[in-house]
């Protein structure tokens, strides 16, 4: 059930739903970019301390364990920053103009229902465009959205962040569609270090257009009433889902590296790093072993016992520090909305008209 589009060679895949027509559009992955992601996933585990980038997670299984993961009692930034925006939502319209919401990463979009559920109170229509790198994950999320909402039509983009958001401004629904909100939830804007992120913010500040309009979501540091226990707690849950989640970009990478990565050799870690104020996630190898892949640059990568790999840094922040990159790109701080306990926040900007 594939067609190509008008604006570029990618497949999309319509569904007809009984409101509006949904689309997931595949943003094409060319030859050279699988050889040079191949590349640069060799030099991160070749690195001197290894590591894996942490979209790695995000297959079809490791998406779903995310969501199982947001549904512990021990994860707390997602009901908590849920608990913000259900206390914003009905007001946003009045706040922020806007007829187009554009999320990166997107995953279930459960929380951004909240919005949508306020909006369809309201009579709002908007066009939605979830960003994610799960295609299956955006099918089955977009396909239930246009369903139950008939204020809203749905263009789902699978792809990396920068692509899609390339997409986004080259479609002409997106530039015929009136002003945006984009949102950038979960706290996922810690995964990046402080250089990758003022690229990001860049980026973003780039592709939007005079007059659109921002939400990001930020985990906070620790501070008198949130001691790090709690944070350390959240990445590692009873039941081992974060465990699981962590493992899985083994299972990911031995696919697209047609690698022998063995899931038994390997060990969950998650500690808050104070001095840089991130939690990091490792793998740890419990003994010497050796990985082989056909893509590998030299001989197979050998790993000691004790070494680790590292999957993810997940930044906390203090609420100034946060938004300075923001206003230092160009974008208005309009607000910031935090729960009473403030162990999470949302800023509200704007892209000066
Ligand atoms: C989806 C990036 C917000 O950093 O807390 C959850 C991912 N990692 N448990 C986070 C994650 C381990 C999550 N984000």
């Amino acid at each position: 059930m594939s067609s190509p589009t008008a604006f570029c060679a990618c497949t999309a895949t319509e569904h007809t739903a009984k409101a509006a027509p949904t689309t997931v559009i595949q943003l094409p992955q060319a030859a050279t970019d699988r050889a040079a992601e191949r590349r640069q996933i060799w030099a991160g585990l070749s690195a001197a301390q290894p590591e894996i980038d942490s979209r790695y997670f995000y297959d079809a299984h490791g998406s779903q364990l995310y969501e199982a993961i947001t549904q512990t009692r021990a994860y707390y930034p997602t009901r908590t920053e849920a608990g913000i925006l259900r206390a914003l939502a009905n007001d946003l319209p009045q706040r922020v103009r806007f007829s187009q919401i554009v999320e990166l990463g997107s995953g279930s979009s459960a929380k951004t229902r909240i919005l949508f559920d306020a909006l369809q109170r309201q009579n709002q229509a908007v066009h939605y465009w979830p960003i994610d790198v799960s295609h299956r994950m955006l099918e089955a999320t977009a396909t239930a959205l246009a369903h139950q909402y008939d204020t809203l039509s749905v263009t789902g983009l699978a792809g990396d962040y920068a692509g899609a958001l390339k997409a986004w401004a080259r479609h002409p629904k997106a530039q015929h569609g009136g002003p945006a909100l984009f949102m950038f939830l979960g706290g996922t804007i810690g995964n990046f270090d402080a250089t990758s992120k003022s690229a990001f913010i860049d980026m973003l500040h780039g592709h939007m257009r005079p007059g659109d309009a921002m939400l990001v979501g930020f985990d906070r540091a620790p501070h008198a009433s949130k001691p790090v226990w709690r944070i350390e707690q959240a990445y590692n849950d009873e039941a081992g889902l974060t465990a699981a989640f962590n493992l899985n970009c083994l299972t990911h990478l031995n696919r697209i590296l047609d690698s022998d990565f063995d899931n038994d050799g390997w060990q969950h870690q998650a500690f808050y790093n104070t001095d840089a104020n991130q939690i990091e996630m490792h793998l740890l190898s419990r003994r010497q072993q050796t990985v082989h892949s056909p893509y590998f640059e030299t001989a197979p990568l050998t790993f000691a016992q004790g070494t680790t790999i590292r999957t993810e840094i997940s930044r906390k922040f203090h609420p100034a520090p946060f938004t300075a990159p923001f206003t230092e790109a160009g974008f208005k701080h309009l607000a910031t909305f935090e729960d009473t306990r403030q162990y999470f926040g949302v800023l509200m900007l704007l892209k000066k008209p």
